[in-house]
């Protein structure tokens, strides 16, 4: 892996660490309370009945401020001074201490070593009112703790987490590099071999240098009719081919740095015949609009908006592809658009693959999958990913539909065992319009 320049992320981080910490003093007295403890979560078991511990998801909101994936450590946030660190002590032989790719962040704290939680208590004032962030409620209790997640603290933080900083975008971006160069490498081996879902997904994480619980969110690997599965990450172990060797593979799949998350689509074709190169246009045809969609981002433009345009770029994707006789506004009135294109136009990215703070409101009743309502806002992150699917389930409602008629089922049925196109970027808001972190390390969709 190329680092990314060690010297500048460092400083971009003292940066984002000062905006952090009186944004968390103003929101805490704002709140009156004397300081946050924030939590960085506990290591869960697989089921009640085993010994065995999922690996470490660390909570945002600890996050947010250091990359460190250790159990059991908490920040103590007070107005003025260095955050405490406070981190675990306890002789662990079973398993070694977290590895940290770099250690820039460490001199922003006061790191305190912990033997147990008595001694954690001894680093909470007493007499002070702290709100609790975690999900260990009985940590809580023990330090006297009673206000926990409260919505005056979280809301807010929430919201900004919205606006990402410097250090913010810089990691968002390292992020999209390192997964552009599995999403690289998976393109060339789905062209030179029939490979499995599974190989493929093994190929991802050697070519992005991570293991799997490492990734922002479960790679969604899928061939042929399985790109159709939104979320498919049951991956097959033997190679799908069709008979005349036509064959998709949709790959959403990212990588993590210092905790930010990439969210990356591409969908790929191969083989001859008329079904290849037909669903070769629609994955061309949406290709175009990803990219139309990513110029029309603004500052100040509602995100739903965004959305609900997409959709009439999608209706003409399904009319030139001759899936749909009907015009464009009948094919998204009568909401045929949304049975090949059910969900959302995209997200907020950071910390969490699906961000908090960009979903505050509820989206109109034919967007209920939208995740983001917001008016979009400078150094915004989020994706822009629409898509073109053929899932069986809903394409039986729509042939049991009044509209059925003005779709051609044979068409439909050729094109069914690609299964789908996505494309998805990450991109970031800025004044004069939409810079694409994603396309800065891998150029395009179409092969
Ligand atoms: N990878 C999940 C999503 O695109 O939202
Ligand atoms: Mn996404
Ligand atoms: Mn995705």
């Amino acid at each position: 892996m190329q680092p990314i320049d060690t010297p500048q992320l460092a400083s971009l981080y003292r940066s984002h660490i000062a905006l952090l910490k009186a944004e968390f003093e103003r929101i805490f007295a704002v709140a009156g309370y004397d300081g946050v403890v924030i939590h960085s979560g506990v290591a869960k078991k697989r089921c009640d009945v085993d010994d065995q511990y999922w690996p470490l998801r660390v909570l945002p909101h600890f996050a947010e401020w250091l990359p460190l994936i250790q159990a059991d450590c908490a920040l103590v946030i007070e107005a003025g001074g260095s955050p405490k660190l406070l981190r675990p002590t306890t002789i662990d032989f079973w398993e070694a201490p977290p590895i940290v790719e770099y250690d820039y962040f460490f001199e922003q704290f006061n790191v305190v070593g912990i033997k147990n939680r008595s001694a954690m208590k001894s680093e909470v004032s007493a007499g002070k009112r702290y709100a609790f962030l975690g999900e260990d409620r009985s940590l809580a209790a023990e330090l006297g703790l009673t206000a926990i997640n409260p919505a005056e603290i979280t809301k807010p933080l929430e919201r900004y987490r919205t606006r990402k900083s410097p250090y913010e975008i810089a990691c968002l971006d390292e992020a999209n590099r390192r997964a552009a160069v599995g999403h690289e490498a998976l393109a060339k081996a789905f062209y030179q071999a029939d490979l499995s879902e599974l190989d493929l997904h093994l190929a991802f994480l050697a070519g992005t240098r991570q293991d799997d619980p490492e990734t922002p969110y479960k790679n969604i690997v899928a061939l042929g009719r399985n790109c159709a599965t939104l979320h498919h990450i049951s991956y097959r172990k033997t190679p799908s081919l069709s008979a005349n060797g036509a064959m998709t593979l949709l790959v959403d799949a990212g990588a993590t740095f210092q905790g930010y998350g990439s969210d990356i689509t591409r969908t790929w074709v191969k083989g001859a015949g008329a079904a290849a190169s037909s669903f070769g246009a629609i994955v061309s045809g949406v290709e175009k609009l990803q990219q139309l969609l990513c110029k029309r981002a603004q500052v100040g433009l509602a995100y739903e908006d965004l959305h609900n345009e997409s959709h009439h770029y999608v209706a003409a994707v399904l009319r030139e592809a001759g899936i749909a006789r009907l015009s464009v506004d009948e094919i998204v009135n009568s909401g045929v658009s949304r049975t090949f294109f059910p969900h959302g136009l995209g997200h907020s990215l950071g910390l969490q693959v699906h961000d908090v703070g960009c979903a505050e409101i509820a989206p109109n009743s034919n967007n209920p999958f939208l995740r983001n309502t917001s008016v979009i806002g400078l150094d915004q992150v989020f994706t822009i990913e629409p898509g073109v699917y053929f899932i069986e389930p809903l394409l039986s409602e729509l042939r049991a539909s009044k509209i059925a008629s003005g779709i051609d089922w044979k068409c439909v049925e050729a094109l069914s065992p690609m299964g789908g196109v996505r494309i998805e970027d990450d991109i970031v808001m800025r004044k004069g319009g939409a810079e694409n972190l994603t396309r800065a390390h891998l150029a395009n969709s179409v092969a």
